[in-house]
Formats: structure tokens, C-alpha cells, sequence
């Protein structure tokens, strides 16, 4: 039965031009594996493993059935004063993979919440260490955390904070983003040029006295907004700035973590330890939703103080370290590791790399980058019709091409799964140069 006219005018989606969508309605009523079943009967290919989120695969048996005992077990717990069983077990299994020093996970619901949660975080702790006075929060431009008030107030993706006027967060600046065409242009992997666009944490530090600044946030590679990997020597340099001024460093992983650029964590891929560590997507394989934050030791027990009936964070979620989705992350850990997917990623990069940028000599193509199995490729926009033509490779390629690709705007975002077939990573891009030599 396909979905009435009704049905779709009663939902307005998310990040979607809903009018144009509602004209024609690309509508998906199954999944297994790699592919998406669709209202009129087709298999589609998804070249995007949901948005980021699932790169074991759709429908993953193992995560199926851990999801369907767990409902009829413990359908949900309260995770305040009490907490189920899950969610403990799963804090200890993603500590057990995260970088040396890191031994507290926080749980929320989404990455937009693990944004705002790690910025709350960073304040608080600078408070219960005495220096209340440390209340400016660093982001960068391009930057994607999220669309709550904390996270749209330290991003940098402008549709996303202009639409809402001046009502952002005070004590905030942006750093420089890092994508440059005259220096980065068609770069494999990290750029050499740009790291000392990091500096300008030191610049805002001296401005402001560092000792004003929590925390500085920043995605290892930027996603969303198209794929910006940090040129080399730059995350380095920001850790760097903020040892000096006393600047707690977070990594937003929510895309990186989990397998993504061929690690647990991108702190681990590029050797560069942050203090606090945002997840989501990966953390349940995007099965049930839920997000992390997790903190170095020093950072939770500056918290531990007071009387021991108080209590020390006055944060949470009703949803909070729910037992399904927790039941989901520990079976989406087990497949990580048994089925060496970290691995199997990191065995992938060339090929993925190799393919993606043969696309480079297109002529609608203005750039291509990548690092891990996250690539972008920018299109030329149309005069007078920004995201017009992105729009229309997504929707060809969904049409005519059976198969997914991410646009956003007039960049196409790739994030095959982690354990793609070789053959399909070739297959993708054969057919996004055929929709591209179908289109003006
Ligand atoms: C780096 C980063 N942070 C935060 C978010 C927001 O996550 P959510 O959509 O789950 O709120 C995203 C989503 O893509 C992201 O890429």
C-alpha cells in the first residue's frame, strides 16, 4: 500500500526542500544489508550507509535479534538514581576501545545532544575547578554540531544559524575553516597547506586572555559540510594552543568514530588526544538512536566533590542510557570487533579514494576530497539556482540509478559502508558520472 497524499503532507521533514519533495515523494519501506527496498518495489544501492550512521550494513542479524530480546526484557529503565544493565555494559565496552585516559561515557540521545552535553561539560568542569570565569566557547566555520542552541551556536554551516536571527549562544567565536581551492584544491587525504590556520585559537586566546576560554570544538574531519579533512599538522597545533592557555579540546566524532576514517576514534588516526570525545551514529550503528560524550578521567572526578548524597551533574535525558539502544551498541561493538571492521575500512581507503576522484576531470566538478570512507565532491553551481543541480543528481540517481547519493547542496557526500564490496564502491561512481553527463 503506498503512502496516501494525505500521510505525505502531514510530515515535514527534516534538512529537505519539503515542496519539491511532496511533488514526487521518494519514499523507503525496507532495507537489509546494502541495499533500501522502496514504496514501488525497488532495491536501491545506498551509497551514503544511511547519514553516516550505518556502516556494519541495514538490518544487521546480530543487532536485530540483541534489539528484539532486549525490548522483551527490559523495554526501558529510568537513569536517574537507577540505570539498567545495559547501559553500563556498553559505557565499559566503548572505553575499553577509546583512547588511553578516556574512562567515562555520558549518554545522550543524538549528536545535536552530545554537542550541547560536551559544551556544558567543559563549563562545568572549568566551575568546579574554580575558574568560573572560563564561560567563551571556540567553533569553526563550516563546522557541524548539531542543531540545537549550543551546537548551531559553535557550528559554522551559515543556512543553519542564519535562518534564526541573533538567537545563538553569547561568548562565542569561530575559527577559520580550512578549505581553500587556490591551495587544497583536489587534495588526496589531508592537505599539506593549512595548519596554520590553527592559530587563530592562539589570536582569539590573546584577545580574549586564554584563561576566559572553555573549550574549543571541532570535528577531526569535517562531514557535513562537505568533507574537510585537517591539513596536516593542524589538529597538532590546536592541541598545542590549548595546553598552553589551560583550553579544553573537543573532538566532535559523531561521523569519525567508530570505523569511519579506519580507527575507533579519529583521535586514534591521527594521534592527536582531545579531552573530550563526542559520538553518536556509529555507537548503535544507527539501529536505535543514541549519542555519547566521553571525558578523561580528570575531567569527571573534578566533578566528584560535595556531599556524596549530591549530585554532581545536573544533566540528563529521560532517554539517557536507554536499554534497547545500549542493547543495540554492545551487538554493534561485538560485530566491530569479530568482523574486524575497523580494518576491513581501512583496507578500503584507496580504492574508495581512487574512485571518488575519478570523477575529478568532470566538468560540473569543481573539487573532490577525502580521507577514510568520507568523500565530497563539489559541484559547479548553476547561476541564480545554489543546490539546484546537487538536487538533481540525487534525485536521478534515486530514479533512474537505483541507488542513494547524499547531496548537500550542491556537494555530494559519500560514506559507503565499511564493508563495501569493492565492486560497488566502482559501481557508485560509474553511475554518478553517468547522471552527470545526463544533466546541464
Ligand atoms: C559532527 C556532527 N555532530 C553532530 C551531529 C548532529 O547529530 P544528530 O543529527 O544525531 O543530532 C552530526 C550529524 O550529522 C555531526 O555530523
Amino acid at each position: 500500500m503506498s503512502t496516501s497524499p494525505a500521510a505525505v503532507e502531514s510530515y515535514w521533514m527534516p534538512f529537505t526542500s519539503n515542496r519539491d519533495f511532496k511533488e514526487r515523494p521518494r519514499i523507503i519501506t525496507g532495507a537489509e544489508g546494502h541495499y533500501y527496498h522502496t514504496e514501488d518495489g525497488r532495491r536501491l544501492y545506498d551509497a551514503f550507509s544511511g547519514l553516516w550512521t550505518c556502516g556494519l550494513g541495514h538490518c544487521h542479524p546480530r543487532i536485530v535479534e540483541a534489539v528484539q530480546k532486549q525490548v522483551a526484557t527490559l523495554d526501558y529503565s529510568l537513569g536517574f538514581q537507577a540505570g539498567s544493565d545495559k547501559a553500563f555494559e556498553l559505557a565499559e565496552r566503548v572505553t575499553s576501545i577509546a583512547p588511553e585516559g578516556f574512562t567515562k561515557l555520558f549518554f545522550t540521545n543524538s549528536g545535536s545532544e552530545s554537542a550541547d552535553t560536551s559544551l556544558k561539560i567543559a563549563l562545568g568542569y572549568h566551575r568546579a575547578r574554580g575558574e568560573g570565569h572560563r564561560t567563551r566557547l571556540i567553533g569553526r566555520e563550516k563546522g557541524y554540531h548539531g542543531v540545537n542552541f549550543g551546537g548551531m551556536s559553535v557550528g559554522g554551516m551559515t543556512p543553519n544559524r542564519k535562518a534564526f536571527g541573533a538567537s545563538l549562544l553569547p561568548c562565542v567565536d569561530h575559527l577559520r575553516h580550512t578549505w581553500n581551492l587556490e591551495h587544497n584544491a583536489f587534495s588526496r587525504g589531508q592537505p599539506e597547506w593549512g595548519a596554520h590556520l590553527a592559530d587563530d585559537l592562539e589570536r582569539l586566546a590573546v584577545l580574549h586572555d586564554g584563561g576566559n576560554i572553555a573549550a574549543v570544538i571541532v570535528e577531526p574531519v569535517s562531514g557535513s559540510s562537505g568533507i574537510l579533512p585537517p591539513p596536516v599538522g593542524y589538529l597538532e597545533r590546536l592541541r598545542e594552543i590549548c595546553d598552553k592557555y589551560g583550553i579544553l579540546l573537543i573532538f566532535d566524532e559523531v561521523i569519525t568514530a567508530f570505523g569511519r576514517i579506519g580507527e575507533g576514534f579519529g583521535a586514534q588516526r591521527f594521534g592527536v588526544m582531545p579531552d573530550i570525545i563526542n559520538m553518536a551514529k556509529g555507537l548503535t550503528n544507527g539501529v536505535i538512536p543514541m549519542g555519547a560524550v566521553m571525558v578523561r578521567d580528570e575531567i569527571y572526578q573534578a566533578f566528584m566533590q560535595g556531599p556524596k548524597q549530591a549530585i554532581e551533574l545536573f544533566h540528563g535525558y529521560t532517554y539517557s542510557g536507554h536499554p534497547v539502544a545500549a542493547a543495540a551498541g554492545i551487538a554493534a561493538l561485538d560485530a566491530y570487533v569479530e568482523e574486524e571492521t575497523f580494518a576491513q575500512s581501512r583496507a578500503l581507503e584507496k580504492h574508495f579514494e581512487n574512485e571518488l576522484h575519478s570523477l575529478a576531470d568532470h566538468p560540473l566538478v569543481s573539487d573532490v576530497r577525502n580521507f577514510g570512507l568520507m568523500g565530497g565532491i563539489d559541484l559547479v553551481p548553476r547561476p541564480d539556482a545554489i543546490g539546484a543541480r546537487g538536487l538533481e543528481v540525487h534525485k536521478k540517481c534515486f530514479w533512474d540509478e537505483d541507488i542513494v547519493v547524499r547531496n548537500g547542496g550542491d556537494i555530494l557526500q559519500f560514506s559507503p559502508f565499511l564493508n563495501s564490496r569493492p565492486e560497488d564502491i566502482t559501481m557508485t561512481f560509474e553511475k554518478v558520472r553517468k547522471v552527470l553527463d545526463s544533466i546541464d
